[in-house]
């Protein structure tokens, strides 16, 4: 392909990147990337590994002992994507709130952030992509055709995540569950490397009160309206 169309999107917890970002990509016939779940997959290595979260030193070298994948997903998957840990699909292992906070954590390391953004523009390199993350239009996809941060106020994102997980973890309440989302979104933002922010060219869309298939129709129409479609 001589001109590939690249979006990058990026957003705080629960803002609706995954579902969105998979959408949009089938919708469009676009590979669509999830860049977090390398960051869950490496959390899950460290589980593995029994190495803590923010051990720097004893993280970083686990990049080199395992091999990362983003993979389509497996026919009867439940996710429209695979992450693969050698010859290992880890999927299902890594949306546990464990693996949540793991992945916030492991992302705060610099040579780990390194190391994942090259991954990512291997990935991404010559195709039409939907990627999605924290540093995608700053770091991964800085050439994206359309940047995008998404967002949605923090009740709404809290309230979310408690719909998803409230069948895992039944004694969770919504106030434990806007807590938690508080502080990964505190993490995520204050990082000293590469943290999540809304960039100059970025084009925000707030989708506090919105319906998912709006929110897809209205990149759509924001691509048309940029004559990227
Ligand atoms: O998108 P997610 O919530 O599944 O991502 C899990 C964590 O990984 C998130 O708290 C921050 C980190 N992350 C990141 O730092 N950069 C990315 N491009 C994607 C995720």
């Amino acid at each position: 392909m001589d001109n590939p169309l690249q979006i990058a999107i990026d957003g705080p917890v629960s803002s609706g990147k995954s579902d969105i970002s998979g959408r949009l990509a089938k919708e469009l016939g676009l590979t669509y990337l999830y860049t977090g779940a390398m960051y869950r997959a490496l959390a899950w290595i460290c589980v593995q590994e029994g190495v803590s979260f923010k051990d720097a030193p004893n993280v970083y070298p686990l990049l080199a002992k395992y091999s990362i994948d983003l993979r389509p997903p497996a026919k009867d998957g439940s996710h429209g994507f695979a992450v693969w840990v050698g010859n290992t699909d880890v999927t299902d292992k890594l949306f546990t709130p464990a693996m949540s906070q793991g992945s916030s954590d492991v992302s705060t390391i610099p040579q780990v952030r390194k190391f994942m953004v090259a991954r990512q523009q291997e990935l991404a390199r010559g195709k039409s992509v939907v990627m999605e993350g924290r540093d995608i239009g700053l770091r991964v996809l800085p050439q994206a055709q359309l940047k995008i941060y998404l967002t949605a106020s923090l009740e709404e994102r809290a309230r979310r995540r408690w719909n998803q997980y409230k069948t895992k973890d039944p004694t969770k309440t919504l106030a434990q569950e806007i807590d938690e989302t508080k502080i990964r979104d505190t993490q995520d933002t204050s990082r000293a490397a590469d943290p999540l922010q809304k960039l100059p060219d970025a084009w925000e869309l707030d989708t506090t009160d919105m319906t998912q298939e709006q929110v897809v129709d209205a990149i759509i129409q924001e691509l048309k309206r940029r004559n990227l479609l």
